[in-house]
Formats: structure tokens, sequence, C-alpha cells
């Protein structure tokens, strides 16, 4: 049975962080959040735990996992910072940021996915941070949903995947961003953007310079995480950018599909269910929820509005082609 707590995320009780804490040092897994998503933790540096996040999400054991840690000094104990890195976590830490780095020997190879690199991430979430410097290890958390499905901003969607494997649970309400960390690669001669979020390309260029986003064939390398199917709904999902007009619409309608349309733009035509959104801001917070609440209100498909490429935009574009897969790219 789970454990579950209710918690401020300004100021976490300690009841509920001491149990949490000492779950991650027993093996434990536990579900907490951060400003992004939840995460599925454990104590990344007990292969035997890490193991047991790999088998609770289904995930591949090639696609390596982020190390959560309190402080830059506690970044250097896991990872080789150079002055780059360094820059960047004064910059953005705490923050939606994980650096990619050259991992220290301390840090067992099935939380690397075997590579010589390790993911770190210093989140920006009092729970998050206090959560980990009790647990006094570095804390290994890929987001809390079964592998390939959308990730979650809020407890239940966790108790939803995973209920059966999470010791405890820290409900903290829903994340604040909704989309999870840009990915830097910064172990290599130029970085690599391996994943956008809400810290941006503009942003990384400001501090560093020179910076490269990865194509396909590069992101399979680096990145072994997107070579999988992400974030998918189970009906299928339809891109649609306004300047297409009504196009999309007539041919769901004359397949008989009854649509849900999530955007910021109202539909052009009408649709069983609709979902707008003030903002980008509140698209990208709520995307992952909507994504998952059509699921459940029967309509046949989803249609989301593509939304302009700025900053977060761009995040969520990339979100919304991996949850889209082969039937989003047909519509674009
Ligand atoms: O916002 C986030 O980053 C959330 C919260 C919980 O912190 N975590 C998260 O973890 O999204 P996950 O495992 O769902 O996504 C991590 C991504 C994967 O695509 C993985 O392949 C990539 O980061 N990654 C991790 N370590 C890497 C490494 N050493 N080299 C290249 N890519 C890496
Ligand atoms: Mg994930």
């Amino acid at each position: 049975m789970t454990r579950l707590y209710r918690i401020s995320p300004e100021h976490p009780e300690s009841g509920p962080l001491e149990d949490a804490a000492q779950a991650l040092r027993r093996g434990e897994l536990v579900t907490f959040p951060t400003e992004t998503v939840y995460g599925l933790g454990a104590n990344g540096l007990d292969p035997a735990a890490v193991r047991r996040i790999f088998a609770a999400k289904g995930r591949p054991g090639d696609n390596p996992l982020i190390l959560h840690v309190e402080s830059i000094e506690k970044a250097r104990e896991v990872a080789l910072l150079d002055s780059r890195a360094e820059a960047l976590f004064r910059g953005y830490a705490p923050g939606p940021l994980t650096l990619v780095l050259p991992a220290r020997e301390c840090v067992p190879s099935v939380t690397r996915g075997g590579l010589p690199t390790v993911g770190v991430r210093i989140p920006d979430s009092s729970i998050a941070l206090e959560l980990i410097r009790r647990s006094r290890v570095p804390v290994a958390a890929p987001s809390a949903n079964s592998s390939g499905r959308p990730s979650p901003t809020d407890v239940a969607t966790v108790l939803e995947d995973l209920g059966d494997f999470v010791a405890v649970a820290l409900d903290g309400g829903p994340t604040r961003v909704g989309l999870e960390s840009t990915v830097l690669d910064v172990s290599t001669p130029v970085p690599v953007l391996l994943r956008p979020g809400e810290i941006t390309l503009e942003n990384l260029m400001e501090s560093l310079g020179e910076v490269r986003v990865s194509g396909e064939a590069e992101e399979l390398r680096k990145s072994p995480g997107t070579r999988y199917r992400h974030y998918a709904p189970r009906i299928p999902l339809y891109l649609w950018s306004p300047r297409e007009g009504e196009a999309l619409f007539a041919l769901l309608a004359s397949r008989g599909e009854e649509p849900g349309y999530m955007g910021i733009i109202p539909p052009p035509s009408p649709v069983k269910l609709e979902i707008l959104f003030e903002d980008i801001s509140q698209y990208a917070r709520e995307f992952y929820r909507c994504l998952r609440k059509f699921e459940i209100q029967g309509v046949s498909c989803i249609v989301a509005e593509l939304p302009e490429k700025t900053a977060l935009g761009r995040a969520l574009e990339d979100r919304l082609r991996r949850a889209a897969g082969e039937e989003g790219k047909k519509s674009i």
C-alpha cells in the first residue's frame, strides 16, 4: 500500500518528508513533485533500487535516468563540471535544466543506461529539494508515468500508472511548468540541446555562445530515450495549425470521427469536446493532463493546435509531435 501525504509546496511538513526520505534510503520508490512533472524517485547510487524504477515503468534499460541533487556541490560529487556547467547551474539552478555531464565512478551503470555520462538536475521545488537533502543520496527520477504514456503533472495520475510500485507519494498539487526540463549535453565541445523546455535555446546561447540543436540521427545516438515513442495517448492525435483552416476537421467529420479539441484558438468547426487555454503557459501546464482526460471522455480522436514557435511553444511542439507519432506527421 502506498502511503499518500498531502504536503505544502511552500513549507513542506517534516513528517511526510522524513517517511519518504527513509523509504529512499531503504531502496524503495517515492513519487514527488518537481516544478516540471512528478518524478518516480529512488536512490540513484543503489543499482537494485534503480532497477525497481525501470521495472515499474516498463522502461528500456538503455534509457538513462536523471540524478536529482540539491546543490552544485552535490552535483560535483556525481559528475565532472567544467566552467560551462558551473556557469549554467549558477544561472539556472534550481530550475528546469538537466545537464548531461561526464559521470563519476560512484554512479552505477544502470542509472546511466550504460553511458559514460549522467544527467544532473537541481529541481526548483521545496518539496523535492528537502526530500533529496533528507535522503542524503542523489535521487534518480524519471517522469512518474508508465513508459510511453503522457507524463504526470498531479499525484492521481502517478498512482493511476504506478500505484502498485510506490511506497510513499508526496502530493504537492499540480506542477507549475507541466513540461519536462530542458536537457543540454555539455559533455561535448559544442553543447547540444537534446530536449527543449522552459529554459530556452536563446537562454542557453546567451550563456554559452554556440549551442547545437540535436538532429534525429544524433538524438538516437546521444539520448537513447528519444528513440522510443513518448507521451502517447491511447487514441489518435492530430496536429492542426490555424493556417490550415477547416480541412482537417472536414476530413475527420467525413470519416464519422468525433474529435476532442485543445488549443488557444477556438476550433473552426464544432467538435465533441473542446478545451481552450488562455495562453501558452496554461496550454503547457495542462497538456499532458488533457491528453489523458480526452481518453476517458469518449472522443474518438484528439486535435491539438500547434502553438506559435515562442520559447515555451517550441517545447510544447516537441511534445505534441512525439505524442502524435506517425498519425500526427501525416496530418501536417
Ligand atoms: O523535468 C524532468 O526532467 C523530469 C523531472 C521528474 O525531473 N524528469 C524526466 O525524466 O523527464 P525522464 O527520464 O522522463 O526523461 C529524461 C530524458 C530522457 O529522454 C533521457 O534519455 C535523457 O533525459 N537523458 C538522461 N540522461 C542522459 C544522458 N546521460 N545522456 C543523454 N540523455 C540523457
Ligand atoms: Mg519521461
